[in-house]
């Protein structure tokens, strides 16, 4: 029997709490926390419980066989790349971006190839039925097949999916659901978590593929309690600089797929399109070599992509010096700073540093250390690196240079597009010659100083 109790949900961080209390005991958050009643059920003593018709017994791990996860193909290639190779049936995946860059959009594109295969639901509630159909137009979207329907209340969703057929669903967004039982408004945390649950409650049991938008907050997480991103099976993150037309989708957490894979996608007036090519737009073109200008060759997701680092050092104009950095980790380049005056001799004191990584990508991994220490000490001289040269390598704090995972692959994406030296960690440097790339190899920080100009 089923019994229904209160309890107290904080709107912030979602921790639960018996009595209502000013601050939450978790995140500290004033006022936030809300009045929810929840069914439990009471608990059994040794008594034999019964089991449910039709579950399932426990088995032997051998005993399963290793069934291919059925995929569908998305029609946009970035996106399946992302997913692991398609969209896998019976999966919940959440994608989440700023308002504006491109959610609905890409969906919508998606939504349309994916209904061509098979039966898909578009649930929007923050559009009416005309504006998706302006959209779709815009898009050159004319979907015979795709599914349309603006709702915003969960069960009534869930019925008109199962009554449809439908075997993919998209929720646009998770902020504009609600299930009955919560009563607190829509976008709050409790009635996110509570529709995102019976979302993957019906998934899992039903075998519908779900995709749900979440807007991220300025913060730069989804509105909403974190334990949405624990409740999916695919996380997916819309990124771009302010003002850019590129778009990366990178899996931060993938069940049926690698994490940190990244798909390229540039805004048109027709909507996203693939960048097959991304190495080509992450480099600015020059016509002469620039000072302060490196190129690197990162590794983001599966494949190696080239990427212009830039760094500007100019006279301080404040008592602290001014360490900026956009598209790499603050801290990191401050710490890339101390070992380049120690070990490479080139001191930035008295100057304020702005480091920016070109196209708007995010760099995570450690082999931007050596390009974004070059392209500053190339600023601080005023000198260009030499021509046609990439880089890439991890710095030490003993100013050594250490290796970086995957560095034949990057050398020869530098050599398809016609770069003709590289300066990178020795032990990265390939046995076999790379044709048409001189491959300097490096242990310490002062060699790829006197390597590079
Ligand atoms: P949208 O998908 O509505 O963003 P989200 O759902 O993440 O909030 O994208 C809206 C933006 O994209 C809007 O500023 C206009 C732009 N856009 C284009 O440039 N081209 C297009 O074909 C479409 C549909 C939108
Ligand atoms: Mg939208």
């Amino acid at each position: 029997m089923a019994k229904t109790k209160e309890i107290f949900v904080c709107e912030q961080c979602g921790n639960e709490s018996l009595q209502w209390q000013g601050l939450c005991p978790s995140c500290g958050a004033a006022g936030t926390l809300k009045r929810m009643s929840i069914s439990r059920t009471p608990r059994g003593g040794a008594e034999r419980r019964p089991l449910a018709a039709g579950s399932e017994r426990p088995r032997r791990l051998a005993e399963v066989s290793e069934a291919n996860d059925p995929r569908i193909a998305t029609g946009m290639h970035e996106l399946d790349r992302v997913l692991g190779g398609g969209l896998v049936l019976g999966s919940v995946t959440l994608l989440g971006g700023d308002p504006g860059i491109g959610k609905s959009t890409v969906l919508l594109q998606a939504g349309d190839a994916l209904s061509r295969a098979t039966p898909t639901l578009y649930v929007t509630g923050e559009e009416s039925l005309q504006q998706v159909s302006l959209r779709a137009r815009r898009l050159e979207v004319v979907s015979e097949t795709l599914q349309l329907l603006a709702e915003t209340n969960v069960e009534t969703i869930l019925g008109h999916a199962q009554q449809s057929g439908a075997r993919v669903l998209v929720i646009d967004s998770i902020q504009t659901m609600f299930v009955n039982d919560v009563d607190s408004s829509p976008g709050s945390a409790s009635q996110v978590r509570e529709a995102a649950a019976a979302l993957v409650r019906f998934a899992k049991s039903s075998g519908v593929s779900v995709l749900i938008i979440g807007h991220v907050t300025k913060e730069g997480v989804i509105a909403g309690p974190r334990i949405l991103e624990h409740m999916v099976d695919t996380v997916l993150y819309f990124e771009s600089d302010a003002g850019s037309r590129f778009r990366l989708v990178r899996a931060v957490k993938n069940r049926f797929g690698a994490a940190n894979e990244v798909g390229v996608f540039a805004m048109t007036e027709q909507g996203l399109r693939e960048v097959k090519n991304p190495s080509a737009i992450f480099l600015s073109q020059h016509p002469q070599p620039v000072a302060g200008s490196a190129v690197m060759v990162a590794r983001e997701g599966s494949r190696p992509m080239l990427i212009e680092v830039q760094s500007l050092t100019d006279e301080a104009q404040g008592m602290n010096p001014r360490r900026v950095a956009v598209g790499l980790e603050a801290n990191r380049l401050a710490l890339l700073l101390a070992v380049l005056h120690r070990h490479g001799g080139v001191s930035t004191a008295g100057r304020d540093v702005f480091l920016n990584v070109v196209g708007g990508v995010r760099i995570s991994e450690t082999a931007a250390d050596l390009p974004a220490v070059l392209a500053s000490v190339s600023s601080v001289r005023d000198r260009p690196l030499a021509p046609r040269l990439v880089c890439f390598g991890e710095l030490g704090l003993a100013g050594e240079v250490r290796p970086v995972p995957y560095g034949e692959e990057r050398l020869r994406e530098a050599a398809k597009h016609g770069f003709e030296r590289a300066i990178v960690p020795e032990a990265n440097k390939p046995r076999r010659e790379i044709e048409g790339l001189e491959v300097i190899g490096v242990e310490r920080l002062d060699e790829a100083l006197r390597n590079a100009f």
